[in-house]
């Protein structure tokens, strides 16, 4: 548990100055200039190509919030309506028109709300129920926004190595300045409900059952598909080899707030078994693609 408590007023402080110091980035400031195309496709295609959808993915995010929350307060709709779709939608927006100068498809965003999620959404009526959909929420968006954070840090890293510096100072490092904010706004959250003692003991173990049950990584939509395209990710950005870091540094949040008490739990088993899985994925899809049967991208 962190020293500081964490109060109504810090968070709607913190999303005020987000939207004041981050307004969303407009198109024509970014300079699109890439030296070697191909060595850029080489590396980054399925990271861009990935990217580019999930950020685009952000209206769904903000239905299935709607959805899960019907009674969301001011300091969460001034955050996802007035600095986080206003923001993601642009990184989408931008990726996806340097992913299209690369010769590369138009980026198709998954846009509709899954019915697990109605279901969830139905139940989120009973009060009760909705501090645990709020609490799962703010939990799924910190670890996802984590991991946006560590792919363009990887990915500002990688162009810079390519000499890339149009792209990787003009695209990547406003984005990147972005998300952290975002996640910090979602740990915040999380963190205030547990310290402020929100949720009995009963719903706390209904939300560490669902979330080991439904836990997914970032954009993979609980379709195996876009989870073999996660592998795909993964492996582009060099972070194969060290998973278990990577689970950890995606799963602190819940690791602190969901699972305290629970020796060994300083990874997730959850996080980690997805990562495995969409790399196994990956690598079975490629498989089936140079025996020449279906290959599905
Ligand atoms: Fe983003
Ligand atoms: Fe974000």
């Amino acid at each position: 548990m962190p020293r500081q408590i964490i109060t109504g007023q810090k968070i709607a402080d913190h999303v005020k100055r987000l939207g004041d110091l981050y307004p969303p980035i407009p198109l024509d400031t970014v300079d699109r200039t890439i030296l070697d195309p191909d060595a850029v496709k080489a590396k980054f295609s399925y990271v861009l190509d990935y990217l580019a959808r999930v950020e685009l993915e952000v209206d769904r995010n903000v239905l299935e919030l709607l959805v899960l929350l019907p009674d969301v307060d001011e300091t969460n709709r001034m955050f996802y309506a007035d600095v986080w779709q206003p923001q993601e939608i642009q990184h989408g927006l931008i990726l996806d028109r340097l992913q299209q100068d690369l010769d590369m498809p138009a980026a198709e965003p998954h846009l509709d709300v899954s019915a697990k999620i109605k279901m969830l959404g139905a139940l989120a009526h009973f009060e009760p129920i909705q501090q645990v959909a709020k609490l799962l929420y703010y939990l799924t968006g910190a670890s996802t926004e984590r991991q946006a954070v560590l792919a363009y840090n990887q990915i500002h890293a990688g162009l810079t190595d390519l000499g890339e510096r149009a792209i990787a100072e003009t695209i990547i490092s406003p984005i990147k300045q972005q998300e952290p904010g975002h996640f910090a706004f979602y740990q915040m959250s999380a963190t205030a409900m547990i310290q402020a003692g929100e949720l009995k003991p009963w719903q706390l173990f209904l939300a560490r059952v669902l979330r080991e049950r439904s836990y997914g990584l970032v954009g993979t939509n609980a379709i195996d598909r876009y989870k073999a395209d996660m592998g795909a990710v993964i492996i582009s950005l060099g972070m194969e080899h060290g998973l278990e870091e990577y689970a950890r540094e995606i799963g602190r949040v819940e690791s602190r707030l969901l699972w305290a008490n629970d020796q060994g739990m300083d990874v997730p088993s959850y996080i980690l078994k997805a990562l495995r899985e969409s790399i196994e994925l990956y690598y079975e899809r490629e498989s089936r693609g140079l025996t020449g049967a279906v290959a599905v991208r």
